[in-house]
C-alpha cells in the first residue's frame, strides 16, 4: 500500500515537473528567410485561446487573429491542436524569445529566434584586392568577414590549384617578404550558414637586376651571334641592349631583337641576334644590357671579341 502510494506520488510529481519545464528551442534563421514555430496543445476547449508572444513586443496573435506585423505573420492550423506561427520574412525585429501560451498564462512552447548571416567581406577592414609591398619588408594581409555566427577565416595560396596554407584567422603575416611571395591569396570566410572567398593579388616589388648569359663571346666577322640577358625586377619599365657606341639596338638589318617573359615570373629575357653577314670588324666591343625599373636601373656587359 505504502509503496504504491509512493510510486503514485513520484509519478505525479514527475508529470507535474514535465509539464512545467518548457524546453527552449533555438531557431537559426537567415535574414530574409522564413520561420515556422510550432505550438501543439491537446486540451483545447471553447474557453481556451492560444496566443503567441514575442518577449520584447508583447502578444502578436490570439487564436488566428494577428495583432502585429500583420503582413508578415500568420497562424496556420494544420490540425485543431496546432497554432503554427509563420514569419514570412525574418528581419532584426523578429529576433528574440517567443512563447506560445494559453489565455490563462500556461506556457506551451518557448523558442529563441536568432538571426544568422553567411560571411560577407568587410572591405573597410580588409586588404585591397591588389596589394603591393617591397621585398624584405614585413607585410600582412587582412580579411575581415561579417556574419553570424562570426565566420572563421582560412588562407589559401594560388589561383588555380590553390594550396591550403593551414593558416587561420583574419591576418596573414608575411615577415621579410621575398619576391617569390608574389601570388594570389584567397581567404575563405566560413560559418555554418555559408562560406565566401575573397581574393588578394599580392605584388612584391624589388629593384631591377641584370644578368648576361655570357660575359665574353668570341666570334668571326659576319657570324651569327646571340647576346642574351635577363632583366629581373618588379616592376620592369624596360630592358634593352646597347651597342659599343652606346646606341640602343633595335631590330633591323644588323640585329634582330626579341624579348620573352618567363611565365608569371617578373623577368624578361632580351636577345639580340646578329643577322647573317652583318657583323663587321667595327662591331666588336662592349655590349651593355640595361634594365630600368621605376626606382633604379642596372646594367651588365657582354664583350664581343674577335
Ligand atoms: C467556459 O467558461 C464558462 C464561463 O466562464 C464556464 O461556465 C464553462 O464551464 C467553461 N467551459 C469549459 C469547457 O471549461
Ligand atoms: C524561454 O526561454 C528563454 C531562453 O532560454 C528563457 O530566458 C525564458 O525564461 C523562457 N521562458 C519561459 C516562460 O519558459
Ligand atoms: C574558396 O577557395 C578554396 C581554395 O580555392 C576552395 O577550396 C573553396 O571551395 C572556395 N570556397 C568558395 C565558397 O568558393
Ligand atoms: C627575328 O627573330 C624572330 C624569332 O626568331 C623571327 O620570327 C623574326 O622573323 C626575326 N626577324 C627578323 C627581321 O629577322
Ligand atoms: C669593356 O667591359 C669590361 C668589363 O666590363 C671593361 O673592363 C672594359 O674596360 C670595357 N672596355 C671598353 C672599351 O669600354
Amino acid at each position: 500500500m505504502c509503496l504504491k502510494a509512493w510510486i503514485q506520488i513520484t509519478m505525479h510529481v514527475h508529470i507535474v515537473m514535465m509539464m512545467s519545464v518548457v524546453p527552449t528551442s533555438n531557431l537559426h534563421i537567415r535574414r530574409g528567410g522564413s520561420a515556422s514555430l510550432i505550438c501543439v496543445f491537446q486540451e483545447v476547449d471553447k474557453n481556451t485561446t492560444i496566443r503567441w508572444k514575442l518577449a520584447k513586443e508583447g502578444f502578436l496573435t490570439s487564436g488566428t487573429r494577428i495583432y502585429k506585423h500583420i503582413n508578415n505573420i500568420e497562424v496556420q492550423k494544420p490540425t485543431q491542436h496546432d497554432w503554427t506561427l509563420i514569419i514570412k520574412k525574418v528581419d532584426n525585429r523578429f529576433a528574440g524569445v517567443y512563447t506560445c501560451e494559453t489565455n490563462t498564462g500556461k506556457i506551451i512552447s518557448n523558442y529563441t529566434l536568432e538571426i544568422v548571416d553567411g560571411p560577407r567581406i568587410n572591405l573597410d577592414k580588409s586588404s585591397d584586392s591588389q596589394e603591393t609591398c617591397s621585398e624584405g619588408s614585413t607585410h600582412a594581409l587582412y580579411c575581415h568577414f561579417s556574419g553570424v555566427p562570426t565566420p572563421t577565416v582560412r588562407w589559401y595560396r594560388g589561383l588555380k590549384n590553390a594550396v591550403d596554407t593551414g593558416i587561420t584567422g583574419e591576418i596573414l603575416r608575411l615577415p621579410t617578404v621575398s619576391r617569390y611571395a608574389s601570388d594570389t591569396y584567397i581567404c575563405e570566410g566560413k560559418n555554418f550558414v555559408n562560406s565566401h572567398n575573397y581574393t588578394i593579388d599580392l605584388q612584391v616589388n624589388f629593384p631591377v637586376e641584370v644578368d648576361v648569359m655570357e660575359e665574353v663571346i668570341k666570334v668571326q666577322v659576319g657570324a651569327v651571334v646571340s647576346l642574351v640577358c635577363a632583366v629581373e625586377g618588379q616592376p620592369i619599365k624596360e630592358g634593352y641592349w646597347r651597342d659599343p657606341q652606346g646606341k640602343t639596338i633595335i631590330s633591323g638589318w644588323k640585329f634582330n631583337v626579341t624579348d620573352e617573359k618567363d611565365g608569371d615570373f617578373p623577368v624578361i629575357y632580351i636577345t639580340a641576334t646578329s643577322q647573317v653577314g652583318a657583323l663587321l670588324s667595327t662591331d666588336f666591343g662592349n655590349y651593355t644590357c640595361v634594365g630600368e625599373g621605376y626606382s633604379n636601373s642596372a646594367s651588365k656587359v657582354t664583350r664581343l671579341v674577335q
